[in-house]
């Protein structure tokens, strides 16, 4: 990585007084006074500024609990986004893992690791995402096998994987899906001639929501939530190669 950017990112200062800084001559790395602020240095490389350890901060996870009309999204020209709520440094380099519907409440996880949020989102990654729904028409338990089965969305080629479903009472019930489809709890009440009313995530993977924290307040992971967030660390398998494990072609798969 480049010096400045390093160090930029593992301070308050932002790039262009990194670089002033450099040009004083006062950044040493690994011993040497390093003058050039394009120098790619090594991540184990120990880096000093004015004789002050510079260490590049480990990656964030926050949990936030998402009111509605808050966008899950880094930036909106209309709506405040998940981002504006975290009051944070360098809120440029966080990302939402796992979006809600502006009308969606509960359970987002923002984070600065990339591999982290890929894991958790990827389609094949089978991260499992727990919701309480609250829907218009009376529940009957025969949706619950319709959701092991799985439900059929319209305008897709194939069903959903399958999902539990635990009905509370009438209106409502817990829903527990492995998938992130476009609005696809709504999509799949819809199929079967229902409507969700109100939609609050949980769970994902590991990690619960904190019943402590009111909408619109976040929190970094506890110690035990960076222990469990390892744990939400689902493999990501790509059918492409499950085939070529088991001798499936595409066109005979
Ligand atoms: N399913 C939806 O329909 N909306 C969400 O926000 C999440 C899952």
């Amino acid at each position: 990585m480049r010096l400045d950017k390093y160090i930029s990112n593992a301070s308050d200062y932002s790039r262009s007084q990194v670089k002033r800084l450099i040009k004083k001559a006062i950044v040493e790395v690994d011993g040497d006074i390093i003058t050039n602020p394009a120098t790619t240095i090594a991540t184990t490389s120990k880096v000093y500024l004015d004789g002050i350890p510079i260490a590049m901060p480990g990656p964030r996870y926050f949990m936030l609990n998402k009111p509605t009309n808050v966008v899950s999204a880094t930036k909106d020209s209309e709506h405040p986004t998940a981002i504006d709520l975290i009051d944070e440094p360098r809120t440029e380099q966080l990302q939402i893992a796992g979006r809600l519907d502006i009308d969606a409440t509960g359970l987002l996880l923002i984070t600065d690791d990339g591999q982290w949020n890929h894991n958790i989102t990827s389609p094949h990654s089978d991260c499992k995402k727990t919701y309480q729904v609250m829907v218009a028409e009376p529940l009957c338990t025969t949706l619950i096998q319709k959701f092991q089965e799985g439900i059929w969305l319209e305008g897709e080629k194939r069903r959903c994987l399958a999902a539990d479903l635990n009905i509370v009472d009438h209106h409502h019930a817990l829903l527990t899906i492995s998938e992130g489809k476009y609005h696809q709890i709504k999509r799949m009440f819809a199929a079967l001639n229902n409507h969700v009313t109100t939609l609050h995530r949980i769970q994902i993977g590991n990690i619960l929501l904190d019943e402590n924290l009111e909408p619109g307040l976040y929190r970094p992971f506890t110690q035990q939530e960076m222990i469990q967030q390892q744990k939400t660390q689902p493999k990501v398998v790509h059918p492409k190669i499950v085939q070529e494990n088991i001798g499936v072609t595409q066109q005979g798969a």
